[in-house]
């Protein structure tokens, strides 16, 4: 096994590594431990099954049960599909707009996802071969680190209100979420938490779901939080996944954000297949 840094603020390749065939125990700690030293792991050329997929997840930790019930795979409960694509009725087979901005997994949630792990069977390539739908990882360990002091001071301490497809609704591309958003309640989280494994602080708004900093007015809240998810966007922090079929990717939730490049449309298609790991409760830093 091999593992390539991307060179940036996070993310990695492991080489050497055939997801469908059994791991050993060595080599799962190796890719562990690459895993929170990188945030952001590719494992490319991979040819799963839903059951190899189901597999490896379950060997992180208890997969989470799924919020998009609709968008399930039709055998395998805790596999959502996240697509582009329409039926033969014009239905959606999955989540269209995921990713439209910048959020952690489950972050609505008590228990945001400790891993993501995407799996892709379609990917959109423009007509001059140009890869389409790139998703977008911030490093928000790195993103707290470079706030200026008056803000890190200003942010201590504080929570926020995390609301399921909040800016979804408020963009009016909601219609998606309706199911899962009304079977949800908002959640409370601290504004910077402590990484449960490598003890770094991290800042945990983000654009998709958070509704306010509790303690400050509807003003100031506004305010700092605009500053707040526009910061995390910066390049510096941001590492740029370029899709190829058959990767695996797999990311740490606590000190990412991400978001997809929306900047593809059918008949382009684009269709993965994503399972996520429970995670603790995220504790203050
Ligand atoms: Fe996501």
């Amino acid at each position: 096994m091999e593992v390539i840094p991307s060179g940036g603020t996070h993310g990695a390749e492991i080489r050497g590594v055939d997801l469908s065939e059994p791991i050993d125990d060595v080599i799962f700690e190796a890719i562990m431990e690459a895993f929170h030293a990188h945030s952001v792991v590719v494992f490319r050329n991979q040819c799963l099954s839903e059951q190899d997929h189901v597999d490896f997840a379950s060997r992180i930790g208890e997969i989470d049960n799924d919020v998009y019930g609709h968008f399930s795979h039709p055998d395998h409960n805790e596999i959502i599909i996240l697509s582009n694509i329409l039926d033969d009725d014009g239905n959606p087979i999955g989540v269209q707009e995921a990713g439209l901005f910048w959020h952690t997994d489950l972050a609505y949630t008590q228990t945001p996802s400790r891993a993501s792990l995407l799996y892709s069977f379609e990917i959109p390539v423009a007509d001059d071969g140009t890869v389409l739908g790139d998703t977008l990882f911030s490093n928000t360990a790195a993103a707290f680190d470079g706030l200026p002091d008056n803000i890190k001071s200003r942010i201590q301490g504080k929570t926020i209100t995390n609301r399921h497809a909040y800016a979804y609704f408020k963009s009016g591309h909601g219609e998606q979420f309706k199911k899962s958003a009304d079977a949800l309640h908002d959640v409370i989280h601290p504004l910077v938490i402590k990484h449960p494994f490598t003890g770094r602080k991290i800042l945990f708004c983000n654009e998709a779901m958070t509704v306010c900093i509790n303690e400050l007015t509807e003003t100031e809240s506004e305010q700092l939080l605009g500053f707040l998810v526009e910061h995390v966007k910066k390049p510096e922090f941001v590492y740029r996944h370029k899709w190829q079929v058959g990767d695996l990717l797999m990311w740490d939730n606590f000190p990412t954000q991400h978001s997809v490049d929306h900047n593809f449309k059918l008949p382009l298609r684009r269709r993965m297949q994503r399972i996520t790991v429970r995670g603790s409760v995220p504790r203050s830093a």
